[in-house]
């Protein structure tokens, strides 16, 4: 199997997890943002998706018939500054790869996509008929690329799960790996380096919205969970199933404030925190229904906020005791 993006965060944790399971796997990344460390127990092709000519051969000398595609960019603020090169990077560049991947032989694909394609949801829990309303460039990337895999299928027979990922976080429970914090921009590594670097106040925005503590609310799904669902869409494509879009949630939300109050039990410590403005187009709730995952995949998520904000960290925590 072919895993783009196998280097970064949540590739990396599914490709140790696949080759837990046995599963054979070569990680085709172009490192921009993956380490080559990342990549524990799998061959590492460095390059770009958008290289059809090592796809090709790489799929090739693997054997590849199936294709996990994490790589892309992945902030919605740059995305709205410079879209051409969400535009280029999300799209254009992934219709060579799964061009290249089938004309070799590829037939199943797993797709990360994103709960953002859903926008600000009407309802929660939101479940995968809500409508799909991206507000972001990054956002419509997904939804695009999620219509090309309906396209795929009918064009081509390509069977994929769009996989909707609520907010990945945590780590791995053995400290191996976890998420880089230097670009991070999520709510837990900032919260973590407010309370392991000591030098910075973390910024929450808006606590008067209409929630039980007055801050956003958020499905945090750790990232060995993630993992584990990918592995099921493989099950589930292997046995024959049919195109799907799937929700990979908890089901449960926290809130920003139950964010830092995990954070503070686990450190022992306050979080320096200030309450700014709110943001611009931040939902003000988002968490998913997870019943389809069960229903489609098996898949439903074993962990918890105290799980996700225990491992991310004793992870940030190692990584500063290193640098
Ligand atoms: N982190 C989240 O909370 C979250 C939520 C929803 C969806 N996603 C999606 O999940 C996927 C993985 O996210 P992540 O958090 O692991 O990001 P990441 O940045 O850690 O990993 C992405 C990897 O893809 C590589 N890459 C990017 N463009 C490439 C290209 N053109 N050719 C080859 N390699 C390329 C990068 O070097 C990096 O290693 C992305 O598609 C992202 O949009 C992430």
């Amino acid at each position: 199997m072919l895993v783009t993006g196998g280097a970064g965060y949540i590739g990396s944790h599914t490709v140790r997890a696949l080759r837990e399971a046995g599963r054979a796997v070569v990680v085709l990344d172009s490192l921009e943002f993956g380490r080559p460390d990342a990549v524990i127990d799998a061959p590492l092709v460095v390059g770009n998706i958008a290289d059809q000519e090592l796809v090709t051969a790489t799929c090739r000398e693997y054997g590849v018939t199936q294709l996990m595609h994490f790589a892309a960019y992945k902030s919605v603020g740059e995305s709205m500054e410079n879209p051409t090169r969400y535009w280029r990077n999300n799209v254009a560049r992934s219709i060579e790869l799964i061009d290249a991947c089938i004309d070799a032989g590829v037939s199943e694909m797993v797709l990360s996509s994103s709960c953002s394609v859903y926008g600000t949801p009407a309802q929660v829990p939101v479940t995968e008929r809500a409508p799909i309303d991206p507000e972001s460039v990054y956002a419509e990337t997904k939804a695009t690329l999620e219509r090309l895999m309906t396209w795929y299928g009918v064009t081509k027979g390509l069977r994929s799960v769009s996989l909707r990922y609520f907010n990945a976080a945590g780590a791995s429970f053995d400290g191996r790996l976890g998420e880089e914090w230097t670009f991070s921009l999520n709510l837990i590594p900032l919260a973590m380096k407010a309370v392991l670097l000591g030098d910075r106040r973390l910024q929450v925005f808006g606590d008067d919205y209409d929630t039980p503590d007055g801050t956003c609310i958020r499905d945090y799904i750790h990232v060995e969970d993630l993992a584990g669902a990918h592995h099921k869409s493989l099950e589930y494509l292997a046995d024959g199933g049919g195109s799907a879009q799937v929700n990979v949630g908890t089901g449960t939300g926290s809130s920003v404030f139950e964010v830092i109050r995990a954070t503070e039990r686990v450190a022992g410590q306050a979080v320096p925190y200030d309450v700014v403005d709110r943001r611009l187009g931040d939902p003000v709730a988002t968490y998913a229904a997870p019943e389809h995952a069960e229903q489609t995949l098996g898949w439903s998520a074993r962990y918890g906020l105290d799980e996700i904000v225990r491992s991310a960290y004793e992870w940030h925590r190692s990584q500063v005791a290193t640098s």
